[in-house]
């Protein structure tokens, strides 16, 4: 089969465009959280692409955006797509790149003059990272049913702003509903496994599972000179210990990960000792059983440390995606679009969470990696070669036009 003509001077200046939106200071990267003013600045810069390709642009009640290319059967709809949100200070890549290399797909489509068999659209799906709203990958459990839509449009960002309220102050809640028949995402790796095998593109198997809790513990604030240590309520000595047994824990489930990334100790003065800290755990881990016996150890840790030091414990599970594997013969057929464009192609497990996860549950769902330089990911470091950029943007051309098509 003949590949699309993408125009990568196009693909290339739209990808630099984008990440500019939300930079504050070069260094530091970008920052748009889901529907922050930079997100929706994102989103206008989205919909603007979409329209210049004429393409039937929709908005559903979880502000997910489509960019849909009507084909001869609209039943169907083939689609790829990302987030626009980032996390703080992130690279220029994660969510953008799918979104871009997506529209660079099209664009080849359109100007082809071809009338694809099925529809083919862009999605993008709202508050991806999960860092202003929990949970993460919330616009594709949205559009899976995964949990109660309710629940999904009552989440709260920390200063008590609902996501519905915030969908209906920017423009963002729509009335349309968009379902993909089959998915395909195209993502950087963000980790190191492609770079030590030394190849140029990755066919994802399966993603692992993640969890995330946030937790407080309570002590007593008291004299930081004048307060024996025996006798402290110290919750920021149980988060301590909780983290150094976290780690030896986890590192006896194969392949598990975990990370507290956010820690928040009050009254954060040098001189008290604290009375409240805040955290919260990142737990992941590629095998189903082994995931479920991660999840109850992180949680009987957590009460067994405060117990410990006599703090009071209390936690919320605020996400929880479960680890899956994608349909063998989705998997086969992305594998073989790759092999039609290189050699260097091999299968892995992606370390990070994709709306690939939830779109699996409604359809036959697939992604397409290309290796991040170092491993870096989530932060303004990111970087993968623009030969590597564009390789996965011609084999997701390939997937498009084979899933497009008659037969598939
Ligand atoms: C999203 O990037 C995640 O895996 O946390
Ligand atoms: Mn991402
Ligand atoms: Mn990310």
């Amino acid at each position: 089969m003949e590949n699309l003509n993408i125009d990568t001077a196009r693909f290339l200046s739209d990808i630099q465009e984008l990440g500019r939106i939300g930079v504050t200071d070069v260094r530091k990267g970008r920052t748009r959280l889901a529907l922050t003013s930079a997100d929706i600045e994102g989103r206008r810069w989205f919909i603007s692409r979409l329209v210049e390709l004429g393409l039937n642009v929709m908005i559903d009640k979880f502000g997910n955006i489509a960019g849909v290319l009507e084909g001869k059967d609209n039943n169907q709809l083939i689609a790829s797509g990302s987030h626009l949100d980032t996390v703080v200070d992130a690279g220029h890549l994660d969510g953008a790149y799918g979104i871009v290399g997506a529209l660079a797909v099209l664009r080849a489509i359109k100007v082809s003059g071809i009338i694809p068999e099925k529809s083919i659209g862009v999605i993008n799906f709202t508050n991806e990272e999960g860092i202003r709203f929990k949970p993460d990958m919330m616009g594709s459990i949205g559009i899976a049913g995964y949990i109660d839509e309710m629940q999904v449009l009552s989440a709260l960002d920390s200063e008590g702003i609902s996501i519905t309220e915030e969908l209906y102050r920017n423009g963002f809640a729509g009335h349309d509903v968009f379902k993909p028949t089959r998915y395909v995402e195209l993502h950087i790796e963000q980790g190191p496994v492609l770079e030590s095998a030394k190849k140029q593109i990755g066919i994802v198997k399966g993603i692992q599972g993640l969890a995330w809790w946030e937790v407080t513990y309570t002590g007593q604030a008291c004299h930081a000179g004048a307060f024996p240590m025996d006798i402290r309520r110290d919750p920021f000595a149980a988060l301590a210990d909780f983290s150094v047994m976290l780690r030896e824990n986890v590192s006896k489930i194969s392949a598990a990960v975990c990370t507290i990334g956010v820690v928040e100790v009050y009254p954060k003065v040098i001189n008290v000792v604290p009375g409240c800290v805040k955290f919260s755990v990142d737990a992941r881990c590629p095998d189903p059983d082994d995931f479920s016996k991660l999840k109850k150890s992180v949680k009987t840790l957590l009460r067994k440390t405060a117990a410990q030091h006599n703090v009071k414990c209390s936690f919320k599970f605020v996400a929880n995606a479960p680890a899956i594997m994608f349909q063998e013969d989705m998997t086969r057929v992305v594998e073989m679009c790759a092999l039609e464009e290189t050699e260097s192609v091999m299968r892995l497990i992606s370390g990070a969470g994709h709306d690939a996860q939830f779109m699996h549950f409604i359809c036959p769902s697939c992604m397409i990696f290309v290796p991040s330089e170092k491993g870096l990911s989530h932060c303004p470091q990111e970087y993968t070669s623009e030969d590597d950029l564009l390789m996965g943007v011609r084999i997701l051309g390939r997937v498009m036009m084979l899933l497009s098509g008659k037969d598939n």
